[in-house]
């Protein structure tokens, strides 16, 4: 093993320069199984995206909490994805020279000794498992397995779905001989080998984060077979290469090097540039992401903030999750305004001072994570006065939202980070430009657009380009591929206001917590 993160950038790098290079173009596959599709994204030695195809998937919720896939159809979709996009852009198996992995995260693909996949995969969003994760800290101690793994244990990782199997499927358990994550279920096709990127496995909340490697004192309190787990590979590394069954479903050409890749998140912070300490993504979908690049492996000491290895290679991370972000605008359009367009309400906003005149919105619809791991957690409307109209509503929506994600800014600052100056935003809600100002205003930061839309899969890609040589590493990749098109700078009188606003929104959770606890019954 390396000791330092600079030996660990250079193993990964240290491998021939693609030789075709200048011969002829080049081409890299991205492959993303997210929860909802497949998708295969070709880009060319330029960075530029070539085609895309995807499939979808379904979804299974068995019972109330639960949330599983089949395996199966991650493969049917991925590998009719690479057909198609093969076919769609016309490009030759033979001109790919490398495919490179991402995936939603965290979720159990348990496997026989075969290669057969043992139950559905339980994945990310899945919430059976609070008594496993209390059972985890109980048995190896809160503060110990933060400081080894970066990490409290929440339902959504990985170790305590094993657990879960283990005590409810003890016949399932007992046949188990690999642990794989979805997309290292789809790279097991593609490749016949066990392999994981260390971004998703520092996410199975089993691994050293210091180390980048299994941790035997987690896995041996947790009476964790060690075996049991694969290989683990830094992003850029080759993982394997595709074999003659993968080779005749996809189209692709046998011998194709796989590419360890990352988790979406980690791969969707290489298709944003998010690469190095100091550029920090946010992600403004349904849930809310805010991602920073640290130099070493830093943990936040309650564990209030995920902390995983990067899948740019010696490089770690922090991110925090907001889980209703767009998703709180969404909710409360169906519910309050169905028959208004979203550019119609946040117009009628705008002309609300910044700071909804007191009026403020917590946007814990489906619970939180960051930084408040609570499935109790509520939404609400607080300072509600006859002077309030829908505008005021509608502007305290997006100010909550941004008031929730300056919290994972916030920890990541007090963390050793320092002062963040630039922020790459991307997700539906940053289309808004009022949200857009209101982010960059809350969060005192600049807010950039870059040229890239295709998330993990586009990171994916480049990590393959990376792998094969076309570039010298990821942040030469990034810099080649990813420009930025727009800035929001922050208004000053907006950055005022909020900076008296702020504190009252983060009174309001602490006071509210055992109500909310309460009214779940
Ligand atoms: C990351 C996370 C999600 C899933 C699904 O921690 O839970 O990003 O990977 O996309």
């Amino acid at each position: 093993m390396f000791d330092n993160p600079e030996e660990i950038r250079n193993a990964a790098f240290n491998k021939p320069r693609f030789k075709n290079k200048g011969e002829k173009m080049t081409y890299f596959i991205g492959i993303d199984t997210s929860t909802t599709s497949s998708k295969a994204l070709i880009i060319d030695e330029k960075g530029k995206v070539i085609t895309v195809a995807s499939a979808p998937h379904t979804l299974q919720t068995p019972k109330p909490l639960w949330s599983e896939q089949d395996p199966k159809e991650w493969w049917v979709a991925v590998s009719s994805s690479i057909k198609s996009a093969l076919e769609k852009s016309g490009i030759k198996n033979d001109e790919v020279a490398a495919v490179g992995m991402t995936g939603q995260m965290h979720g159990l693909v348990l496997m026989d000794d075969d290669g057969n996949v043992l139950r559905p995969a339980i994945l990310w969003n899945d919430q059976r498992t609070q008594s496993q994760c209390d059972e985890i800290h109980e048995i190896v101690g809160k503060e110990k397995f933060i400081n080894i793994t970066g990490n409290v244990a929440l339902t959504g990782f990985t170790a305590p779905k094993i657990l879960w199997v283990k005590e409810n499927e003890p016949e399932i358990y007992a046949k188990g001989k690999h642990v794989l994550l979805p997309k290292d279920y789809i790279r097991y096709k593609l490749t016949n080998e066990y392999a994981m990127d260390k971004a998703g496995a520092a996410g199975t909340v089993l691994f050293d984060l210091k180390a980048r490697d299994w941790s035997d004192e987690i896995l041996s309190a947790l009476d964790i077979p060690r075996a049991w787990m694969p290989k683990t590979f830094e992003g850029t590394e080759i993982t394997g290469r595709v074999t003659e069954e993968a080779a005749a479903l996809t189209g692709l050409k046998v011998g194709t090097p796989v590419v360890a890749g990352g988790g979406d998140q980690a791969a969707g912070a290489v298709g944003m540039g998010a690469v190095e300490p100091g550029v920090v993504s946010l992600t403004v979908g349904t849930s809310g992401v805010v991602f920073a690049t640290t130099p070493s492996a830093l943990i936040e000491p309650n564990g209030r903030l995920h902390a995983f290895c990067h899948a740019n290679p010696g490089m770690w991370h922090f991110m925090g999750v907001m889980l209703s972000a767009a998703g709180s605008l969404q909710w409360y359009h169906d519910t309050l305004t169905p028959s208004m367009s979203f550019d119609e309400i946040t117009k009628e906003a705008e002309t609300v001072p910044a700071g909804s005149e007191g009026l403020q919105f917590l946007p814990y619809l489906s619970g939180e994570r960051t930084p408040y791991p609570d499935p109790m957690a509520r939404g609400a409307f607080i300072g509600l006065t006859l002077r309030h109209s829908r505008g005021h509503m509608t502007r305290a929506v997006l100010e909550g939202v941004a008031f929730g994600l300056k919290d994972s800014f916030t920890l990541i600052q007090n963390a050793g980070l320092g002062e963040i100056t630039q922020v790459r935003a991307s997700g539906g809600g940053t289309k808004s430009a009022l949200w857009r100002k209101i982010f960059a205003s809350v969060l005192n930061a600049e807010l950039v657009t870059v040229n890239t839309t295709e998330g993990g899969a586009y990171g994916a890609a480049l990590l393959a380009g990376v792998g094969a040589g076309a570039w010298k590493d990821t942040a030469s990749a990034c810099n080649e591929c990813i420009k930025i098109t727009g800035s929001t700078l922050p208004d000053a009188e907006q950055v005022a206001v909020y900076q008296k606003a702020y504190p009252i929104y983060q009174e309001l959770y602490p006071i509210l917590k055992s109500s909310f606890a309460k009214m779940g019954g």
